[in-house]
């Protein structure tokens, strides 16, 4: 599935992730700055905190409580935000769009 990443400046950035992979994991693999996933996707470090498109929302499923108490640890967050390891690659993802906070640079 196709992932697009948007830069805090707007700049995109298209990888290819597989299936059953997650966000966070797609991030990692292609380079994608902003992304660090340092717990390796346990969903405990915050560090692949992504602001979904609000379009592509509904479509990443809900988040989980654990996701829910560590996004609290976050300074600011939006409405969308979600844990990049925490959103599971699906066929119906191709195309997601997540933007990177630019407190992550
Ligand atoms: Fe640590 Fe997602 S990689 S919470």
């Amino acid at each position: 599935a196709k992932i697009i990443f948007v830069d805090h400046d707007g700049t995109k950035h298209e990888v290819e992730a597989s299936v059953g992979s997650n966000v966070m994991q797609a991030a990692v693999d292609n380079n994608i700055e902003g992304i660090d996933g340092d717990c390796g996707g346990m969903c405990a470090c915050a560090t692949c905190h992504v602001t979904v498109d609000p379009e592509w929302f509904a479509k990443t499923g809900a988040r989980s409580e654990n996701e829910e108490s560590m996004l609290t640890f976050l300074p600011e967050i939006a409405e969308t935000a979600r844990l990049g390891c925490q959103i599971e690659i699906t066929d119906e993802l191709d195309g997601l769009v997540v933007h990177l906070p630019i407190e992550q640079f």
